[in-house]
């Protein structure tokens, strides 16, 4: 078959730079252009300063950087975008592209609680892919959505007590500073110290979780009612947003019996075999000092899908309370990887 031809814009950011690496040997996406800001256009991607381990991947080194505009990518013959941009540009830029037909699969806030977009994850709303198909009947383009970095953790982790009926949910993160990007937080005010406040993260969590629980009907999404509660703040660790999370259920479960929710957890027919998905999204762990950043932010199988696994640990049953300690990392689960899946599972449904 052959590569469907794209884009990376914000191709030098923490963001980019993953999608960079995931896309490098994609079975089904080629990285055939890549954006950031203007000064750069003409630089060479290979002499940007690496900011993953990994670096830059040899195959797309000698890409040079494009102009962000629709005529300029169309001529490379680009037809899906894979955007890390800051939402503010996004807003514009993902708009233009998506009217010129490219399609969208966004890391950025701008477009995540506009009615027509979804926020997609697809072991939890594969339905909502049905907005991105309404999308097309006004638009050439579609643009789908990732949920925020934090949200993406705390709805895989929700994803296997959903029979037990949510209620309610009480949510702190410990958030990594690899989550506000680079240069991100100043070293002075993270190092030896955290910082209770993240601006706009609680109200991203409760607006985007009750979204992307939603019902749909046809084409419209009606939001998930459940009370959530979120404060987020931000740690000195590298990678790996940790989240404690208390879920009021309405039937009274067993330790036992949400143990087995957990372990007995499949992803759906859809999104089985897609070769960014793992083949377990959430996995328990049974030791009590554990999910960690540093040891469990890599979990996830096959190897295109390491970091796309949630950990959860420390179940804990009381009564209508369940508490959990739940581990993502934010920039392959909460990020470029999570709209490389949206991207598979979009080829899959025939979208692009
Ligand atoms: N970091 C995370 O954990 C995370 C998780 C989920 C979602 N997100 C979202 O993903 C997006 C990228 O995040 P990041 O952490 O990768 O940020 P970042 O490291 O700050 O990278 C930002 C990228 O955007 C480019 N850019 C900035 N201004 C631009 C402009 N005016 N025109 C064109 N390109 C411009 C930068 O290019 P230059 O280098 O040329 O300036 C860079 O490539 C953001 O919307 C963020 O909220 C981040």
């Amino acid at each position: 078959m052959k590569k469907i031809q794209c884009v990376v814009l914000g191709a030098t950011g923490v963001v980019g730079q993953h999608f960079l690496r995931l896309l490098a040997s994609h079975p089904l996406f080629q990285v055939a252009a890549v954006c950031a800001s203007e000064g750069r256009i003409g630089q060479r991607l290979g002499d940007v300063n690496a900011l993953i381990p990994e670096g830059i991947p040899a195959e797309s080194a000698d890409l040079r950087f494009s102009a962000m505009d629709a005529k300029s990518l169309a001529s490379l013959k680009v037809q899906v975008a894979f955007s890390a941009l800051p939402t503010e540009v996004a807003k514009e830029v993902e708009k233009d592209l998506a009217a010129a037909g490219i399609h969208i699969f966004s890391n950025a806030g701008a477009y995540r609680m506009d009615d027509r977009v979804p926020i997609l994850i697809p072991e939890v709303n594969h339905p909502h892919l049905a907005l991105a198909r309404e999308q097309l009947q006004h638009s050439k383009g579609f643009i789908i959505t990732n949920a925020n970095c934090t949200t993406t953790g705390l709805a895989l982790a929700l994803l296997p007590i959903l029979p037990f009926g949510i209620r309610k949910l009480v949510v702190a993160s410990y958030q990594a500073i690899s989550g506000a990007g680079y240069p991100g937080v100043p070293a002075l005010d993270i190092s030896g110290n955290v910082i209770p406040y993240i601006e706009g993260e609680e109200s991203k969590v409760r607006k985007e979780v009750a979204k992307i629980f939603g019902c749909i009907q046809e084409t419209t999404i009606e939001p998930m009612d459940w009370q959530v509660y979120a404060h987020c703040v931000r740690v000195p660790t590298l990678v790996g947003h940790l989240l404690s999370v208390h879920v009021e259920v309405e039937n009274e479960p067993t330790l036992e019996q949400v143990q087995a929710c957990f372990e007995n957890y499949q992803p759906d027919r859809p999104v089985q075999g897609l070769p960014t998905a793992p083949v377990k999204p959430v996995v328990l762990l049974q030791e009590k000092n554990r999910p960690q950043p540093s040891r469990d932010v890599m979990l996830g199988d096959p190897v295109r899908a390491q970091g796309m696994t949630v950990a959860v640990g420390r179940l804990e049953v009381e009564k209508h309370v369940i508490r959990m300690i739940a581990l993502s990392n934010n920039l392959i689960r909460g990020a470029a990887g999570g709209s490389v899946l949206n991207a598979e599972l979009a080829l899959r449904e025939g979208l692009l």
